[in-house]
């Protein structure tokens, strides 16, 4: 009895512990990994160039905040790129701004072909008092700033989003207080997919992922637009809206569904989930097939097909990266506006500056400057 007793006085001490070390082990994450907004750091450990970079390339670099710095975003003839990333808080006077070599092509690419649209790059920000930042390489940044159209910005989520309609649901702490914090990496997906729709709704303007280089002058497509990535899905890492009018009710109806279908634990239901949602109720119909070049069915909304943006499918990022595909994908992308390149599961696969894969031959016809600017391995 005794010893029954005493065996269950052990096994409950036992948990308590264990309970405690889990929370500990839990709050230790939370705290060292707040939300932030600069890079996917990971991304650029992987590329070997980056072992390389010597500290004297490293430029340190003032970021002013896009609400308050000249010129502003000019509203609807605007592209936007956005790079949110985890912060170290035990670096907190130091806040690391990264941008590889691909992120910086897609910036180029996009200012070379737009020259009369203005390009910002927004860098996510908790609450950065200086707003120095260390930690990209010099020569992207000179290749970037040779363009006048280039912008970089930072933006504080909090500043960003008030006087929006998804002010009050990020003042609840829904966003942030979610349990997904705790893995960092997916919060930055949370992030990154909530701020593309407050970007569009505070300015319109065309959206682009950084994993992507854009081909064509995209000024003249006519605004209120994303691309099919399947017989299911609209992308969201292509979007223009316009500023006012039914545009602008768009993407405050994808605030409104990000707000209400938000789920911490699941990429889907908020990333393409929301563009493809809000599209199927606007369009009448759940086929994206039928949405496809039929602004009347969709009320001016436009959605273009695989071929104007996602040619290459996300399961054959590889062709991208392969010699021997060049010619077939440069055959499939003949007349997109841009590729898309899938920096998810393309990032750990370094290519050396000169070779004849596809994205070699994009990033050397499109931007120039960062490709020479990059190194070795690009
Ligand atoms: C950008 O322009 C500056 C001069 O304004 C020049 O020194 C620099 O080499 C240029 N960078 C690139 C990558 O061409
Ligand atoms: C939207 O704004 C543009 C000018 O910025 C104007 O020409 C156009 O008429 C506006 N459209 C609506 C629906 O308000
Ligand atoms: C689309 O699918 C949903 C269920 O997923 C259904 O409730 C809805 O009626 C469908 N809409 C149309 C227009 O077929």
């Amino acid at each position: 009895m005794l010893q029954r007793r005493f065996r269950l006085l052990f096994v409950s001490l036992n948990m308590i512990l264990m309970g405690g070390l889990a929370l500990a082990y839990a709050y230790s994450w939370q705290n060292a990994f707040k939300l932030y907004f600069s890079s996917k750091v990971a991304d650029v450990a992987l590329l070997p160039q980056s072992v390389e970079t010597s500290a004297d390339l490293l430029a340190s670099i003032r970021l002013d905040d896009v609400l308050l710095a000249e010129p502003r975003p000019t509203p609807g003839r605007s592209i936007f790129f956005h790079e949110t990333s985890c912060y170290d808080a035990r670096n907190e006077e130091n806040y690391i701004l990264k941008l590889n070599a691909r992120q910086a092509c897609a910036i180029e690419s996009a200012a070379l072909h737009n020259p009369n649209f203005q390009v910002f790059v927004l860098f996510a920000d908790p609450d950065g008092p200086v707003g120095q930042y260390n930690g990209i390489q010099q020569p992207l940044v000179d290749a970037l700033l040779n363009y006048s159209n280039v912008h970089l910005r930072r933006l504080n989520v909090w500043r960003y989003a008030a006087g929006t309609p998804i002010e009050e649901w990020l003042n609840a702490g829904k966003l942030f207080g979610s349990r997904i914090l705790i893995f960092c990496r997916f919060m930055v997906v949370h992030i990154a997919d909530f701020l593309r729709y407050l970007t569009l709704f505070r300015y319109g303007g065309l959206y682009l992922d950084l994993d992507v280089v854009v081909l064509q002058n995209m000024e003249d497509m006519p605004p209120n637009y994303a691309g099919a990535e399947s017989n299911l899905w609209l992308a969201n890492g292509v979007m223009r809206f316009s500023h006012n009018g039914s545009g602008h009710d768009m993407v405050r109806a994808c605030l409104r569904d990000f707000e209400l279908h938000f789920n911490g634990y699941e990429w889907g239901t908020n990333g393409p989930g929301v563009i493809t949602r809000v599209a199927k109720q606007i369009c009448g119909t759940n086929h994206t097939a039928l949405m496809q070049d039929d602004r009347e069915r969709c009320k001016g909304f436009k959605v273009y097909g695989k071929g104007a943006f996602y040619a290459v499918a996300a399961e054959n990022w590889r062709d991208f990266f392969e010699p021997d595909k060049l010619e077939q994908t440069m055959a499939l992308t003949k007349y997109s506006y841009l590729v898309h390149l899938w920096n998810r599961n393309s990032k750990v696969v370094p290519i050396k500056v000169g070779s004849k894969c596809a994205y070699a031959k994009y990033a050397e016809k499109h931007c120039p400057l960062v490709y020479h600017a990059t190194g070795e391995y690009f």
